[in-house]
């Protein structure tokens, strides 16, 4: 178990542990992603609208970039650059599912919950405790 724990990041508080666990989600999203197209069109419409395969690979990669920045954010997380950019990760997610929501290729039930409720819980999060992990 000792062996494990030294494996997480090396911070006080649950927030560097919470971004290792969405990051590994993040990066089994991307794959599932990057298998099929389906996945994708559930996410966001349980079905409802297709997804082209072109849209799924591409929502892979770029949840795989998420994944990537969250993790480097979590065993560096005193770093203001690498901080910052895992709030940046959780924006451009956040806008993007919203602006789905409005455009009508998404719908607000379902699976479609959780990426919303996860990108705005985690910027409220990591805005409250910037100055704690900064010391700014
Ligand atoms: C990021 O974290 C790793 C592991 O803790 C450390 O070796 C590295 O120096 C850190 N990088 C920065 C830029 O803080
Ligand atoms: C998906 O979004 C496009 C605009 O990007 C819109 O034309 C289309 O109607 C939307 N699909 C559905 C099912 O709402
Ligand atoms: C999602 O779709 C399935 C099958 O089409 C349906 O049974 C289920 O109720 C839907 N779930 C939600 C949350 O709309």
């Amino acid at each position: 178990m000792d062996q494990v724990l030294s494996y997480l990041p090396p911070f006080e508080g649950l927030l560097p542990k919470w971004l290792v666990f969405v990051s590994a989600v993040s990066a089994i999203n991307s794959i599932q992603a990057y298998c099929s197209s389906q996945y994708t069109s559930l996410l966001y419409t349980n079905g409802s609208v297709p997804c082209e395969p072109l849209s799924g690979r591409v929502f892979g990669t770029w949840t795989f970039l998420s994944a990537v920045i969250r993790m480097t954010a979590a065993y560096n997380l005193t770093t203001p650059a690498v901080y910052d950019l895992a709030i940046w990760t959780y924006v451009i997610a956040l806008t993007h599912f919203t602006g789905e929501l409005i455009f009508g290729n998404a719908s607000l039930k379902g699976r479609f919950l959780s990426p919303l409720i996860v990108a705005s819980s985690s910027i409220a999060w990591m805005l409250i405790q910037r100055k704690e992990y900064l010391g700014l």
